[in-house]
């Protein structure tokens, strides 16, 4: 089995001719450790996917499971980043990164070396005592990403976590979270809008389409990841995501697979 198996999920909104077919029998398995982008045009189903393995959304029918475990609701071991951050407005960056330590009991004499470590793990040494107001919305997206791994998770799930910054800050923030990920080897599965996003991040790219919402193709990445975002290797594997999103394709066929 899989480390994450979703089977035939399917999540409906609604009655009669109302009802949207958010996602409509959706499978897909994710290994240990690997890094999952799932992409496509608005209202195709990532974040009801995403939460759907979260534990947030319950399916109308189908199953997903993590670890062999059945996810019913959200679980402590895996943990969600949303596009707001999340973060609490009177608690400090140090204090916030603390937010979880008490429910997997971390020692209390620990909390402040360990929230420590994470906030510098995220170039934010030295803003430990600020409170959100008082950080951009990049440090802010920091804060948040230091506390999901500071409470050690095995999954995590990000929902276009770098969505309002602007390109630059994006940029070093892929550059950060790709890096963490190699120390940490997280499985992380991740919803972008962003092609580039995703090529830079994914070790495989799943590619939605709406209406029913459905897995229309899923590419491996293997010389794109990582690399310069000007080389030639990065670009083809970037063009190769947009056919694939511009394709065609009936409700019933296959997903398509690619390799880029
Ligand atoms: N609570 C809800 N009630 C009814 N319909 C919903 C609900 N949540 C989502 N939908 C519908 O389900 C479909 C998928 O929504 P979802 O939020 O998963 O899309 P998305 O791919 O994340 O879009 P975006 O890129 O805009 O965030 C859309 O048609 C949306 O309108
Ligand atoms: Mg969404």
């Amino acid at each position: 089995m899989a480390y994450i198996e979703i089977e035939h999920a399917t999540v409906r909104y609604g009655d009669g001719k109302n009802a949207v077919l958010a996602l409509n029998d959706v499978s897909l398995t994710i290994e240990k450790g690997e890094f999952v982008c799932l992409i496509g045009s608005s209202g195709c189903g990532k974040t009801t996917l995403l939460n759907a393995i979260a534990g947030f959304e319950g399916l109308s029918s189908g199953s997903v499971f993590i670890d062999g475990k059945q996810v019913i609701k959200p679980k402590i071991e895996y943990v969600t980043i949303f596009q707001n951050y999340g973060l609490l407005p009177w608690r400090t960056a140090l204090k916030n990164v603390e937010l979880g330590f008490k429910k997997i009991g971390v020692p209390k004499r620990e909390w402040e070396a360990r929230a420590k470590k994470y906030i510098s793990q995220v170039g934010l040494e030295g803003f430990e005592d600020r409170f959100p107001h008082q950080l951009s919305g990049g440090q802010q997206q920091r804060v948040a990403i230091a506390r999901a791994l500071a409470v050690e998770p095995d999954v995590l799930f990000m929902d276009e976590p770098f969505a309002a910054l602007d390109p630059i800050t994006r940029m070093k923030l892929q550059d950060d979270v790709l890096q963490l990920t190699r120390i940490h080897n997280k499985t992380i599965v991740f919803v972008t809008h962003d092609v580039e996003e995703a090529v830079f991040l994914a070790d495989r790219i799943v590619v939605l389409a709406p209406n029913p919402g459905r897995i229309k193709g899923i590419a491996t990445v293997r010389d794109s990841k990582g690399c310069d975002r000007t080389s030639e290797r990065f670009i083809r594997g970037r063009n190769k995501i947009f056919e694939l999103l511009d394709m065609k394709q009936k409700t019933e066929e296959r997903p398509i697979e690619y390799f880029i």
